[in-house]
Parts: structure tokens; C-alpha cells; sequence
């Protein structure tokens, strides 16, 4: 069955794990819907060279050339300011939403149900409906309101899944590393995944040594 995920790109660091999330979501068969912060739409504009405009208003135009058509038709975008988009009401019944990355500028906003964009708001009405919400924080270091924030929103119920991925996996390339992120967000959120290698222990048959190796 088709189940809608809210997938919230905000400023952080990192927009090539959403980029990465969004088409893991779409080819297991699930919906899209994105929205973008404002810092959010300079950041991928300046990481990934997609413009969408200040608020997300041209992320219609864009979608089918940043994520291919297909992946793209799945995809339903709000501007930052749609506050009474679908999604923002407890009566619509998504999956969960996923802020990924997350920057410490939402997360203390959302830490305290300050929801002054669509991507707050919708992560507010997860956690006062118990829904899945799942915070993928960027930012190091971590200072002590960061940590305070990060503790209160795990205590509310959210899932926070930093942004770290491990290389105990032997990851070769960047994507590899993004998948060990993705994959962990996809477990979280129960949809099935076969993104990302799963430990199977030390005496198994490990890949080729990966990222690192080749150090002088
Ligand atoms: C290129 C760039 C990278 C940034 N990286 C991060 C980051 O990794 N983490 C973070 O918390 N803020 C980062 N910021 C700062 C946020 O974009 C800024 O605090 C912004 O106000 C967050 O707004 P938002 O939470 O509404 O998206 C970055 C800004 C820029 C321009």
C-alpha cells in the first residue's frame, strides 16, 4: 500500500541524504511530500545546483530535472509558507515526517511547537498525533543548547538519527555512506529496505576494505 512521507529539507548541511531519501522512498513504492525551508532552498541550491526558488515555489518546474520524471511524479511540493497545505492538519493521514538534514535552527523551533513554516508545523502535528517523527540533525560541534533540544524532542517521542553515518560497512563511495544513513531512516519508518549493508559480524565475509584504505 501507498503511504504518504513528509520530507522536510531545511538549511543544514547534507541535502544529498534527502535527495537520496526521497528516491529510496519513491522506488519502494511510497509518496512524497516535500518542503523546503527558506535557508533550506539556498543550501540546495548552493550544494546540489537545484533552484527552487526563495520558498520552494519552483520546485514544480525543477522536480523532473533534479530527481528524473518518474521519481518526480510521485513527489507533491509545498511552498515554505503552506501552513494550510494537507499535510499540516492532524486529519491527513501520513506515514511520519523526516527532517533530514535538520538544522539546529528548526530543531530548537520544533523542540519548543514553535511552528512558523509548513516543515514545523508538520512536525509538530506528528508529535501531538504520535506519528513518526524522524530528526536527522547536521551540525558539530554540539553545544549545550543543541544537546538540551535534541534530549527534549527524543523525550516527546521524535527519533533522532544523526546524520553520522559508520564506516564499519567498508563504504567505497559517497553514496555508500549516504545509504547508511538512508537505510537507518527507512528501518525507522518500516518500509522495506535493502538500502545500506547490514552487519552480519565479524567472522562473515566483509567487502573489499573501503574509504580510507588507500591513505598514504
Ligand atoms: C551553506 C550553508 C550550510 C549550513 N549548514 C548548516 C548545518 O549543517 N547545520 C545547521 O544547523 N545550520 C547550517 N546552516 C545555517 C542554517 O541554514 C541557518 O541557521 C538557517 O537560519 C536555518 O534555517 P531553517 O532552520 O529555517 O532551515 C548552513 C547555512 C548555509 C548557508
Amino acid at each position: 500500500m501507498t503511504v504518504r512521507y513528509f520530507v522536510g529539507i531545511t538549511g543544514a548541511s547534507g541535502h544529498a541524504y534527502a535527495e537520496r531519501l526521497i528516491r529510496a522512498l519513491v522506488g519502494r513504492g511510497q509518496g512524497v511530500d516535500l518542503s523546503i525551508t527558506e535557508a533550506g532552498c539556498k543550501v540546495l541550491r548552493h550544494e546540489l545546483g537545484v533552484d527552487a526558488g526563495e520558498r520552494g515555489e519552483r520546485l514544480p518546474d525543477v522536480l523532473a530535472d533534479w530527481l528524473g520524471a518518474d521519481v518526480a511524479k510521485e513527489v507533491r511540493s509545498f511552498i515554505t509558507g503552506a501552513v494550510e497545505a494537507p499535510p499540516s492538519s492532524g486529519t491527513s493521514l501520513g506515514g511520519g515526517a523526516i527532517l533530514i538534514p535538520c538544522s539546529m535552527g528548526t530543531l530548537a523551533r520544533v523542540s519548543v511547537g514553535f511552528s512558523s513554516n509548513l516543515v514545523e508545523r508538520v512536525a509538530d502535528v506528528c508529535l501531538k498525533e504520535g506519528r513518526p517523527l524522524v530528526i536527522v540533525p547536521r551540525e558539530t560541534p554540539l553545544s549545550e543548547v543543541h544537546l538540551e533540544n535534541l534530549l527534549r524532542l527524543k523525550r516527546l517521542g521524535a527519533i533522532v538519527l544523526p546524520a553520522m553515518p559508520g564506516f564499519y560497512h567498508r563504504p567505497r563511495t559517497i553514496d555508500d555512506l549516504l545509504d547508511h544513513v538512508v537505510g537507518k531512516v527507512l528501518d525507522r519508518l518500516g518500509v522495506q529496505n535493502d538500502v545500506g549493508a547490514r552487519w552480519k559480524g565479524l567472522d562473515e565475509p566483509q567487502a573489499e576494505p573501503g574509504i580510507g584504505r588507500d591513505r598514504p
